[in-house]
């Protein structure tokens, strides 16, 4: 049903449906958080599904279904089911999964209410990512009834969306956004220009609202450089509605959910890091409440987006398998000095680079690294975790069925890098998930597969387009320099990512 909004004498406002902008489709991202491995490895026993064998996953408004497919396509013996109600987004997510033979992904356009009352199976994990804070009310108890339906007992939710205090300061520029796209002409694209060029003259004006507010300023000028895609689901949706930690957990408990970890190892390690503060600012309340303990995080941190992890109640022990990391990053991505979510890290350099040179050569078992690591082991496995350079990954049992699944959707994506820069990752079965890949390195990887020169191959694929990568956030203007460019690039590429990308088997 087309719903829309009536601005003052303008009609209905087309390109929403239950509220929700239809006209635009969304971005082609990778969301690392929904990969099903990494969560199993933080729940240890509490986990719903073991490493490699077989489970029912469900992605609720999955977007374009590039995270969805890459997921079914790394995992064949897992089944995939997820909703948008979007059909271009669905038929994307259909292209994919017929592109690639994926069996195990089927995906609907019903909205989240219609989606609940039909025949699905009992889910290990639902999953949804930008979604929550993006729907309103009726949506999002239409989210619980779901859950309440189709969670296992012991099953497993992650949810993603935006939270207060962190976008505090930023509700009133939405909301001048929107009240200037409900008042603007034409399709959504030239509002949501009309809306951004609205802000920036009342900035321009000194505006208070900017003046009190600088970080809103430095937000604007971001925003202007930012797709319209994005901008369009982001912030010129019906509803928008950042939420308090503490009123999602309330709403979930209804389902028999409570929070159980937090989805992204830098989060993690930052909470760690943050606990003594919590329990010093927040006492035996923080102690005994969990929840409030969280609110108080939220506020230390002011992060503007969650990635959290909820069980259901009902979940039994299961036997934990050993752990076996892999590498995603090579060891010269290793940062001597880094910051892990909004805190400063100690790297233990040496032993890190130690442990990432060891994991070039293939995925080790924990206890396997550890022997051969200093006293700091432990330590810089947990930096290298918290760093996102290595992950969790599965047995070599069904490792060739993974392979031919993930080798068929690559290829996919390798040929669609030719004429768009969209879908920026590939699918490796050794993690059973993602890892990311831009356009050019895409371009690159086509190149190799059929023994074409690689930046020769880039270079004329992209030209051929009308084209050309950026140095330093800006064009390039002759040919030449664009081919001096991608050879950069292809050099370290070849060095840094292609070693990694073969032993994770996305890449031949
Ligand atoms: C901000 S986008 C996030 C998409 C995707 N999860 C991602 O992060 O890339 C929210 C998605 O929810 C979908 N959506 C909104 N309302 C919905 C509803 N009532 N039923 C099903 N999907 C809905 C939208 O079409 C959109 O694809």
């Amino acid at each position: 049903m087309k719903t829309g909004w009536t601005g003052p004498g303008k009609g209905i406002m087309q390109g929403w449906t239950d509220g929700y902008v239809t006209e635009i489709g969304y971005t082609y991202s990778f969301h690392p958080e929904l990969q099903p491995w990494p969560m199993a490895e933080v729940l240890g026993k509490r986990s719903p599904i073991s490493p490699g064998e077989p489970f029912d996953y469900c992605e609720l408004g999955f977007g374009q279904g590039f995270s969805l497919a890459l997921l079914a396509a790394a995992n064949p013996q897992a089944r995939f089911w997820g909703n948008d109600i979007n059909t271009a987004h669905v038929e994307h997510a259909r292209w994919l999964a017929d592109g690639a033979g994926l069996s195990n992904l089927s995906v609907s356009s019903l909205g989240f209410a219609d989606y609940a009352a039909a025949d699905l199976p009992a889910f290990d994990i639902v999953a949804l990512h930008g979604v929550w804070s993006w729907v309103g009310q009726q949506q999002r108890a239409e989210i619980v009834t779901f859950l309440d339906r189709h969670l296992k007992p012991g099953g497993l939710v992650y949810l993603g969306y935006n939270v207060l205090p962190g976008w505090a300061q930023y509700l009133p520029l939405r909301e001048l956004m929107l009240a200037g796209a409900k008042r603007g002409q034409g399709g959504l694209s030239a509002r949501i220009a009309g809306a951004l060029a609205l802000a920036d003259r009342l900035r321009a004006h000194d505006a208070g609202y900017f003046r009190v507010n600088p970080t809103v300023t430095t937000r604007l000028e971001a925003l202007m450089e930012r797709p319209v895609d994005y901008l369009a689901h982001e912030y010129f949706n019906e509803s928008w509605h950042p939420a308090y930690f503490t009123d999602v957990a309330q709403a979930l408990a209804s389902a028999g959910l409570r929070l159980v970890a937090q989805g992204r190892a830098a989060d993690r390690w930052e909470e760690a890091a943050l606990s003594e503060i919590i329990l010093t600012v927040g006492g035996q309340t923080a102690a005994d409440d969990p929840n409030f303990a969280e609110l108080l995080r939220d506020y230390l941190t002011n992060r503007p987006f969650r990635r959290d992890l909820f069980i259901r109640d009902g979940s039994g022990d299961r036997a934990v398998p050993e752990r076996r990391w892999a590498a995603v990053g090579h060891p010269r991505d290793l940062p001597r000095r880094a910051t892990v979510a909004t805190r400063p890290i100690d790297v233990p350099f040496d032993t890190a680079h130690a442990a990432l040179t060891v994991l070039l050569s293939g995925p080790r078992t924990e206890a396997d690294l550890l022997s051969g690591l200093d006293g700091e082991g432990q330590a810089a496995l947990a930096t290298l975790r918290a760093l996102e350079l290595i992950a969790p990954c599965l047995p070599d049992d069904g490792l060739s069925a993974r392979q031919e699944s993930c080798s068929r959707l690559n290829d996919l994506l390798l040929a669609d890098a030719a004429t768009a820069d969209r879908m920026p990752a590939l699918a490796s079965p050794v993690t059973g998930g993602g890892i990311a890949v831009d356009r050019v390195g895409k371009l690159f990887l086509a190149a190799l597969s059929s023994g074409t020169d690689p930046v020769l191959h880039a270079f004329h694929r992209l030209e051929k387009v009308g084209q050309r990568v950026l140095r330093d956030g800006k064009p390039i203007t002759t040919a030449d320099r664009h081919k001096a460019e991608l050879g950069e690039r292809w050099e370290v590429f070849a060095k840094r990512r292609l070693p990694i990308l073969q032993m994770l088997g996305a890449a031949r």
